[in-house]
């Protein structure tokens, strides 16, 4: 279940067979190579070096390794961007980003398609039928580096081919767009330009156009490969590797195409880039927060369509974040079992050995910087791998009895029109999560508009567009609801739906909401009722025909009900929010277990396992008898425990 990120390339092929060997000694089973080594593989037009590769491949499968192989358009070389500068993505200013790093290529440009369609052919058959090939990573990282949006020439045309698809008359464009507002309309699809570099501010159905078309570009782009890799590599597997807490495409849409998710899980680093207040950030700097992984797990177990792998997991210091703490010693075994509680069908870390060279030379691999010994996170990768042997067979993942419905689009339109500062959709969505782990309970994703059949809870942070697909699904669930601020609250075109927000939900809540307030941070409402706590960031002033379970000072509803459907009117604070939750989940009949701000639970089949992210120990649930781990649960360590 565990794998490594190697890069052959890198190293003097004198080794190859040695770190094979060691690799599969400390029982890793999975390697994945290829994805940055376009240079080597081409290194001028049609000029194709094989032989390495061949024999990187013959080694590590000859070591009984399994291979997952990278296509390399990451990084397109120098000679191709030099024939075809048109590839390169442009800022928002139109300046074309330079050659020099990785991901210099845009989505829309027609040449690169071209070329990577001819790349991908040439390793899909070369390499399709390896004996050691078990499946293909597409690409690395689609948007790593804020790549999904470009604003050159060659975006600029495919964005008006598209509207001109999606429009179809210049009129209905006009119209969708509302474009009578400051004289944007225009008389020809090839008059329309780039949403960026204005004067004051854009409109947002534009914008929202550009963010559609460009999330539409890259599934498009993968597509391409994966009809590629499909005819010439039967019987191989296809997916790619997702980032954290990254959106700026819809992943549901592109996972179409994939057999499975994976995802890049850099915890420490994800601590310091999330707007996590300062704090937290030095509470959990070496352990991460405990719920930035599992987050991710239940997200792309979701985009995966049950299925995912890690597949690059941090296995010490990172270098790309302010700051990149060693982590505590512990967290790498744990971040693995976390992985694996949550149903990952393989971790695997980057990278095998740290490089003692070039951009990640202060990236911890499992292989201290150029040497053959096992980095402190190697010595912990080896643990797990003797305690999965120990364990025996692992049940699959059941599906729990909480989904929370996330929406890609949401965070555009957020994105888009904040109206307050610090409103966050992700942000959001992580802190409903955290809410339900902090009550002991699995949760599972599910897209907006999925069926939601079989849950006893479904919470909705938001859901800015409430379409037909989403009130359907609810509207035949039987679950208890919960649905938070801003849900249906923008039409496809970005205005105010005509009987107000929340729009098509407003039969299902029984509300209608007439203004809405942000709160400068330092600022709150309070919130009393059946539940209390305080509004922060943004608040609504609700009419209500439906049940109000708590009021903000005013006296106007905070938290409403109408049957089985809840609605929250603002962002709550911590204390509000746990509240709203525990209720939910009382009124769906859930058993929770609240635990500690540093204690997490999570089931696999009849597996459970307790996690600890703090420094205290943590006693079990009376009668847990534990197959790994103690009764009391170690700092930085975990338990499982059969159920019985
Ligand atoms: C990932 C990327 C890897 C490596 C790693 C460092 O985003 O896929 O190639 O750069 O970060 O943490």
């Amino acid at each position: 279940m565990l794998g490594a990120c190697y890069y052959p390339e890198h190293w003097d092929e004198s080794r190859w067979s040695q770190d094979a060997a060691r690799m599969a000694a400390m029982g890793i089973s999975h390697v994945r190579i290829g994805e940055f080594a376009w240079s080597r593989i081409e290194p001028r037009r049609d000029a194709f070096d094989f032989g390495w590769l061949d024999r990187a491949m013959d080694v590590l499968a000859g070591a009984g390794l399994k291979i997952v192989l990278g296509t390399p358009t990451a990084t397109p070389p120098k000679w191709l961007v030099d024939e075809a500068p048109e590839i390169l993505p442009h800022d928002r200013d139109g300046r074309p980003r330079a050659f020099g790093s990785r991901r210099h290529y845009t989505f829309s440009s027609a040449r690169w398609r071209d070329e990577s369609a001819r790349i991908v052919t040439v390793l899909a058959d070369r390499y399709g039928a390896h004996p050691g090939l078990v499946g293909w990573q597409t690409d690395n990282e689609y948007g790593c580096h804020d790549t999904v949006l470009s604003w050159g020439p060659e975006d600029r045309r495919a964005f008006r081919d598209w509207l001109r698809r999606r429009h179809q008359t210049v009129d209905q464009l006009n119209e969708a767009w509302s474009a009578v507002f400051w004289s944007q309309e225009v008389g020809d699809f090839d008059a329309v330009e780039l949403p960026c570099a204005t004067v004051a501010d854009i409109n947002p159905a534009a914008l929202m156009d550009f963010r559609r078309f460009k999330s539409e570009e890259v599934a498009a782009y993968n597509a391409l490969q994966c009809a590629i890799i499909r005819e010439r590599s039967p019987g191989r597997w296809i997916t790619h590797n997702f980032m954290g807490f990254f959106a700026d495409f819809d992943h549901f849409d592109l996972s179409r195409d994939l057999d499975f998710a994976t995802w890049d899980s850099y915890p420490t680093g994800f601590l310091e880039v999330f707007p996590f207040s300062e704090p937290e950030r030095d509470r959990w700097a070496r352990t991460s927060h405990p719920d930035v992984a599992p987050f991710h797990h239940d997200l792309y177990r979701a985009v995966g369509k049950g299925r995912f792998w890690v597949m690059e997991q941090q296995p010490g210091p990172v270098n790309w974040a302010p700051w990149n703490p060693v982590p505590a010693p512990g967290m790498v075994r744990l971040w693995t079992w976390e992985a694996i509680a949550h149903g990952a069908e393989v971790v695997s870390y980057f990278r095998w050995r740290q490089a003692p060279f070039a951009q990640e030379q202060l990236h911890a691999g499992l292989n201290l910087p150029g040497l053959d010994e096992l980095s402190p996170g190697g010595l912990e990768a080896a643990q797990v791998a003797r305690e999965i042997e120990a364990l025996g067979p692992l049940p699959p993942s059941a599906p729990a009895r909480v989904a929370l419905v996330f929406d890609y689009p949401s965070q555009w339109a957020v994105a888009i029109q904040p109206q307050g500062r610090d409103f966050s959709y992700l942000e959001l969505a992580f802190r409903w999560y955290e809410a339900l782990r902090r009550l002991g309970l699995d949760v599972d994703f599910r897209r907006a508009g999925d069926s939601l059949a079989g849950y006893a809870l479904v919470v909705i942070p938001c859901v800015v567009e409430a379409t037909p697909a989403l009130h359907a699904s609810l509207a035949d669930s039987d679950a208890v609801v919960l649905i938070g601020p801003r849900s249906g609250s923008r039409t496809r075109h970005f205005a105010l739906p005509a009987a107000l927000p929340p729009g098509p939900l407003g039969d299902l809540t029984g509300n209608r909401v007439i203004q809405v307030s942000t709160l400068r941070p330092g600022l709150s409402d309070p919130v009393t009722g059946q539940i209390s706590g305080k509004a922060i960031r943004w608040r609504e002033y609700l009419e209500t025909t439906a049940e109000v379970l708590a009021r903000f000072a005013d006296g106007t509803a905070a938290l409403t009900r109408k049957n089985r459907i809840r609605y929250l009117a603002c962002w709550p604070d911590e204390a509000l929010l746990a509240a709203v939750m525990a209720e939910a989940a009382d009124a769906a009949g859930l058993r929770t277990t609240p635990v500690p701000a540093h204690i997490r639970l999570r089931h696999r089949g009849d597996l459970c396992f307790a996690f600890n992210y703090g420094d205290q120990p943590w006693t079990l649930p009376k009668g847990a008898m534990p197959c790994l781990g103690g009764t009391e649960v170690a700092p930085r360590g975990l338990s499982v425990w059969r159920a019985v």
